[in-house]
């Protein structure tokens, strides 16, 4: 038992991931980037603003029965890049690592451009290279830094 038990505000899982050190505010975006809006049956806890060491203030999502994808988690990555990704087997974390932002990401984001090749009736790709502080596409340079979540969604 750790001294700070009494601080667990969010009840432990028996199977599942747990998505944690999460930028605070973030928690809903990861749940949209994992395509969980609540009518799927999935049990699912969520932290808000909880205090944390590492952050000023986190976000944390646990998912029951539920691993995620490489895709999954690069994009978590460009949210909230000091996540762990903690994956938990009757009830012991059994893994855990950081996520780890992708030099790029395709497919996943939609450039906000409206002129941007990508975003017309042509079949391209959409493609984004990550940077220190947002992501920039490849096609027309466009560079987001704040509203990335509001991006995905593949075309
Ligand atoms: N957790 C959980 N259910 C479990 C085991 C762990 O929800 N059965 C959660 C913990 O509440 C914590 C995260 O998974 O938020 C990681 O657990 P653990 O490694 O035990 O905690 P810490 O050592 O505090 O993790 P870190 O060093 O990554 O902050
Ligand atoms: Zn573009």
């Amino acid at each position: 038992m750790s001294s700070d038990d009494h601080e667990l505000r969010v009840s432990k899982i028996r199977n599942g991931t747990v998505i944690d050190h999460v930028r605070g505010g973030q928690a809903l975006n990861v749940l949209a980037i994992l395509g969980i809006d609540g009518t799927q049956n999935e049990q699912v806890s969520i932290g808000m603003n909880v205090p944390s060491d590492r952050l000023a203030r986190k976000d944390i999502v646990k998912v029951e029965d539920r691993e995620l994808s490489q895709e999954e988690v690069d994009v978590i990555s460009l949210i909230a890049p000091d996540a762990t990704i903690n994956i938990v087997r009757d009830y012991d974390v059994t893994s855990k690592h950081r996520v780890e932002r992708p030099r790029q990401v395709e497919g996943v984001l939609t450039c906000p451009n409206t002129t941007c090749i990508t975003t017309e009736d042509e079949p391209v790709t959409s493609r984004f290279e990550v940077l220190d502080d947002g992501v920039r596409c490849a096609y027309c340079g466009t560079i987001v830094r704040d509203g990335i979540a509001d991006l995905i969604g593949s075309r």
